[in-house]
């Protein structure tokens, strides 16, 4: 069994990961600087409170413990917000990203699986969109997503470290324990934002109602959150014995529009969700839907929650026990 770094290790995602880690026998550390990340979503793991640019504490971390892989979930995420604000999401993305690996270099760790995301491709010409696609970023986010890649492929073909990407389609969904789920202040997310609708009455908003799609609303691919985090896994054996780096999809190849997805809120919970029609959000594509043929191929990826109606109803008991997130 191994010891992991999992940097963002109190995030959404990455939460969800040590738990999968932990229960494999694995040894965790997280490393997470609470800025959107929470300590009561890793309970039972060792718990560094730092941020990548502290050097020192980064340097420590490494020092007090023999590191065998990292598992990078830590990063800024919000499309709007990079548009706005590059530099911060150039600065933590890439810059502190960087820091990382040359950590990892000065200590001889030489396995990383990097959360990546399907912001990498922008507005993609084929549906299912294969590994292969261009890649054309619309916004801050995914460009730095993209950087941090191909920073991550330069130094595999230098033979400085192994690397597997995971470009993640939409994360949604909590663990099935009920323990775990998301928890994002201010949430912006579709499926969350939806279920908290039926509880606070707030109307959502549908970004966007002319797009070419049968009902004119944005096409996405939703992952059920643990499905992902057992992806990570399977990454990181993969690695451990010596396989080869790569770069892989993790959606589940079904499509479902906005009003298809808040239509799927109303059903699993009984309850009402009002929506408004509101103008397009910047940066949205109109479609995106993986090809995850390639991971299922490679790494024996298979998808244990691949059905919507399951994915809202993880989330739904999820927000229903904690209605208010980890500060219930
Ligand atoms: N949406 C609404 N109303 C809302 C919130 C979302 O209509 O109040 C729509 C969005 O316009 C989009 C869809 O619902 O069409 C899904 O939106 P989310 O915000 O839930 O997720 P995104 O597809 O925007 O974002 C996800 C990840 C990002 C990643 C991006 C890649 O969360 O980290 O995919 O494009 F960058």
């Amino acid at each position: 069994m191994s010891t992991i770094l999992i940097t963002g290790g109190a995030g959404y995602i990455g939460c969800h990961a040590v738990k999968e880690l932990l229960r494999q026998g694995h040894q965790a550390i997280v490393y997470d600087n609470l800025q959107t990340g929470h300590r009561k979503a890793t309970q039972s793991t060792r718990f560094v409170e730092g941020d990548l640019a502290d050097s020192k504490k980064l340097r420590e971390t490494f020092q007090s413990s023999s590191i065998n892989s990292v598992m990078h979930f830590a990063a800024d995420c919000q499309v709007g917000e990079s548009v706005e604000n590059p530099l911060k999401y150039f600065n933590n993305n890439v810059k502190n990203s960087l820091l990382l690996v040359e950590m990892m270099m000065d200590f001889d760790v030489k396995k990383i699986v990097f959360s990546s995301s399907a912001a990498v491709y922008g507005e993609p010409t084929k549906i299912p969109i294969p590994e292969e696609h261009p890649c054309l970023p619309l916004n801050p986010y995914g460009e730095t997503k993209w950087i941090f890649e191909k920073i991550l492929q330069g130094l595999h073909e230098a033979r400085k470290l192994d690397f597997i990407s995971l470009r993640y389609f939409n994360a949604a969904g909590a663990h099935p324990d009920g323990e775990i789920g998301e928890d994002h202040s201010p949430e912006t997310h579709l499926i969350p934002i939806s279920i908290l609708s039926t509880m606070n009455g707030r109307p959502i908003p549908i970004f966007g109602t002319d797009y070419e799609t049968p009902d004119g609303t944005c096409i996405r691919d939703y992952i059920h959150v643990t499905d992902l985090a057992r992806a990570h896994l399977l990454a990181l054996e993969r690695l451990e014995s010596g396989g080869p780096s790569g770069i892989y999809n993790m959606g589940n190849g079904n499509g479902y529009s906005v009003k298809e997805v808040i239509e799927t809120v109303r059903e699993v919970t009984g309850m009402k969700v009002d929506t408004i029609e509101s103008p397009r959000r910047s940066g949205d594509p109109a479609r995106l839907v993986a090809s995850s043929a390639k991971i299922k191929r490679e790494l024996g990826w298979n998808p244990e929650y691949p059905d919507l109606g399951t994915i809202v109803d993880t989330a739904w008991q999820w927000h229903r026990k904690h209605p208010k997130g980890y500060n219930d």
